[in-house]
């Protein structure tokens, strides 16, 4: 353990900390952009800068390790005035467009830019330097005049998701995030996951289909139903619609990483053919015998109206289906019945299908869908 000083108070904390991760332990917020706890620190924006007593310039508290003895202060007139430039600097690289129909931003980058009372209008530069809408990747959207060169996408996309998409491309000036040898995302390898997205501190990166949706009124967090994996997500609504879903750093099964499906696969949930009630077949719901299927029809068509679905209730819904089940099995036999479970249930679902269709049904059939 090492013992430091942060702002006056007395810290110990495990040899190798970086000093920020050590202020963030005492509960004090140094500003940051390039850093992401996930991701490798890099040491590239400088907005972290704090002072150590003996040391003579201000140094980025992302990258340094606590040393035994260290003083170090994280706010003070000539740290204000160093980070205010800072963020001067990155502004007048900086171009929002207003795409957004004048919704507020609210990404890491603006507010810090906001609680160090910079004026976007006069800091920003003076117009666009990349088109807006770059790359043709439909969920994703690109627009790097707002990227400040944080290579927190680059990072995301090698260390988590391990597809090595992004890279700095260009000198000086001209030095810019492009996908692979400059060409499209999607041509680069990309896989939709959305992690870049999640990490970009500046909306550079963005998610097309929620663009101008505006604030979420609630946040709820769930697990995805795609897969078995249980991935946990946060479903961002607003009147009574998914406007978006983000990551969490704190969730146990996936931090910030999700996959296509997860974070971009949901507008399933509010389509109009969506059942959301169960159905069943009219003849079953009266008690009728199965309607004859016309001659030549397809195996599952009949225009006989008491083959049409008719929505009922969950009791009605489930009484029908163990009568129907017990039926065949009784007439004939338990290995007349098959039953089919899903890799989107969770264990303890598969696991009392599994005690189910072999103890209650008594058969062995049984698979799912996990083999896909
Ligand atoms: S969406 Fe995922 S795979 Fe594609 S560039 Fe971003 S992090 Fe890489
Ligand atoms: S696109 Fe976003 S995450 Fe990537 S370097 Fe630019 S600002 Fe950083
Ligand atoms: S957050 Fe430390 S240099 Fe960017």
């Amino acid at each position: 353990m090492v013992n430091i000083t942060i702002n006056g108070n007395a810290i110990q904390v495990p040899s190798g900390t970086t000093v920020l991760r050590a202020a963030e332990q005492a509960g004090i917020t140094i500003p940051t952009l390039c850093d992401h706890p996930d991701l490798h620190p890099f040491g590239g924006c400088r907005l972290c800068v704090v002072e150590v007593q003996g040391a003579r310039l201000p140094m980025a508290s992302c990258t340094l390790p606590v040393n035994e003895g260290m003083v170090v202060t994280t706010e003070s007139p000539a740290l204000t005035k160093s980070r205010r430039t800072i963020l001067e600097l990155l502004m007048s690289n900086y171009y929002d467009s207003g795409y957004k129909d004048g919704q507020k931003e609210t990404t890491q980058f603006m507010r810090w830019v906001k609680h160090y009372g910079i004026s976007v209008k006069k800091a920003q530069a003076p117009a666009p330097r990349y088109p807006v809408n770059s790359d043709p990747n439909p969920v994703i959207w690109v627009d790097m005049n707002k990227c400040i060169l944080c290579t927190r996408c680059v990072r995301a996309c090698a260390e988590i998701q391990g597809r090595f998409v992004w890279s700095q491309g260009g000198r000086g000036f001209n030095t810019r995030i492009v996908a692979g040898a400059e060409t499209t995302m999607l041509e680069a390898r990309c896989e939709t996951c959305g992690a870049c997205v999640a990490f970009c501190p500046t909306g550079a990166l963005d998610n097309r289909l929620s663009m101008g949706a505006g604030k979420p009124s609630t946040v709820v967090t769930t697990t995805c139903a795609y897969c078995g994996v249980g991935c946990q997500i946060d479903l961002n609504v607003k009147d009574n619609h998914i406007i978006r879903v983000t990551s969490n750093p704190d969730a146990s099964v996936n931090g910030m990483a999700m996959c296509v499906k997860g974070r971009y696969g949901y507008d399933y949930v509010h389509h109009p053919e969506r059942l959301s009630k169960p159905q069943v077949r009219r003849y079953l719901l009266k008690g009728e015998p199965k309607p004859k299927a016309s001659a030549g029809a397809n195996p599952g068509e009949n225009s006989d109206p008491l083959w049409d679905w008719v929505e009922t209730d969950w009791d009605t819904a489930l009484r029908i289906t163990a009568e129907k089940i017990a039926q065949a099995r009784d007439q004939h036999g338990a290995d007349s019945v098959g039953v089919l479970t899903s890799a989107k249930c969770t264990n303890e679902v598969n696991y009392l299908m599994n005690k189910f269709t072999r103890q209650v049904v008594g058969t062995n059939n049984i698979d799912h869908c996990a083999r896909l």
